[in-house]
């Protein structure tokens, strides 16, 4: 594995990987993806034993632009509305897949419909036009890890697994995209993320409803109740903080506390704090603290999406 930076040589050398049907992990917006040929099944099956990743759980599909998704899926209005203005961006349209063929069932794992995303990073637009394929790409960590916000995390978890890492600094975003259900009239909601369910519900003039959480429906196993998962203990809503505790605050007015703390967002902002997300709760876990202590966050906004991982993540094994 060698993680480079992500200069034209080295995007050009990623897509040569991805089109012998190897392993690379890039960055968009969002998170990290670890990529693979979407058209290649034995490329795909190599993603998910890299993941350890039950293969029950369908990916994610990547493509350059809104065209490309036509070809690999049926485009519906609802999904032409949100695609208008989130696309490039981090929303995943789940859309019927077209019989062609085009993507190895593997990737859609077996289902009928497919999860499509433009991303608007430019190194993720750039390593899709020069690979020329759609890319199947989850977040790059091991399954049941937190995603990776940042070249080494990616390192840490995959390292023997994967063949390059472009490296881009820090994702911009920090939480992953927004998943939603858009073959119907109405829109679902089947993963909270970076599109806030206000801006769905006000683009597409209709209400968005969020899919329940259910461990037993592969059909949105992104809702898989424990998902993101740091080794110690999550305590949310948290006022206080004892000794032994590391402490995970937001906003200006966080208690004061000797050991291992971490504020989201010193001012309180929402978007800087799930940019901040994933890498607090790596680098508090690895302090070797029993618990993670964190404090509230509002839920509007961003802050569903946050809280939604918060709990996820809080969930005993
Ligand atoms: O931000 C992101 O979305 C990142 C970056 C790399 O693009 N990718 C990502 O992929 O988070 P992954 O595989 O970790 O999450 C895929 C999500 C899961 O919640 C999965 O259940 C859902 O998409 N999904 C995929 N295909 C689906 C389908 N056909 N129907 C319903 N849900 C689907
Ligand atoms: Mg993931």
């Amino acid at each position: 594995m060698t993680t480079r930076p992500a200069t034209p040589e080295a995007i050009a050398q990623a897509a040569a990987i991805l089109r012998a049907g190897g392993l690379v992990a890039f960055p968009t917006e969002t998170v990290y993806g670890l990529g693979a040929d979407a058209t290649n099944g034995l490329a795909v099956a190599g993603l998910y034993a890299a993941k350890g990743r039950p293969s029950f759980n369908p990916l994610i599909v990547h493509v350059p632009e809104a065209a490309a998704a036509a070809a690999i899926a049926t485009m519906t209005p609802l999904g032409k509305t949100l695609a208008a203005v989130f696309w490039p961006g981090p929303l995943t349209l789940v859309l019927a897949r077209r019989p062609n063929r085009i993507i190895a069932d593997l990737a859609t794992a077996g289902l009928d419909t497919i999860a499509v995303r433009v991303p608007a990073h430019p190194i993720a637009q750039a390593l899709l036009r020069a690979a020329d394929l759609p890319i199947a790409a989850p977040s790059a960590n091991r399954s049941g890890r937190v995603s990776p916000t940042t070249a080494a995390h990616v390192a840490a978890d995959l390292a023997d697994h994967v063949q390059m890492i472009l490296d881009g600094g820090p994702t911009k975003v920090g939480l992953e995209s927004t998943v939603v259900d858009v073959t119907g009239t109405d829109p679902v909601i089947l993963r909270l993320g970076a599109v806030t369910v206000e801006d769905i519900a006000r683009i597409t003039g209709k209400p968005a409803r969020i899919a329940a959480a259910d461990d037993n429906a592969p059909a949105s196993p992104g809702m898989l109740t424990r998902h993101y998962a740091p080794a110690a203990r999550l305590r949310l809503n948290a006022h206080d903080v004892s000794a032994g505790e590391a402490l995970l605050a937001f906003g200006p007015n966080a208690p004061q506390h000797a050991g291992a703390t971490l504020n989201l967002s010193l001012t309180g902002d929402l978007a800087e704090a799930a940019a901040n997300l994933f890498a607090a709760l790596r680098d508090l876990d690895a302090s070797g603290a029993t618990a993670i202590v964190v404090m509230p966050i509002p839920s509007h906004g961003l802050g569903a999406a946050i809280n939604d991982r918060l709990i996820r993540a809080a969930r005993a094994a």
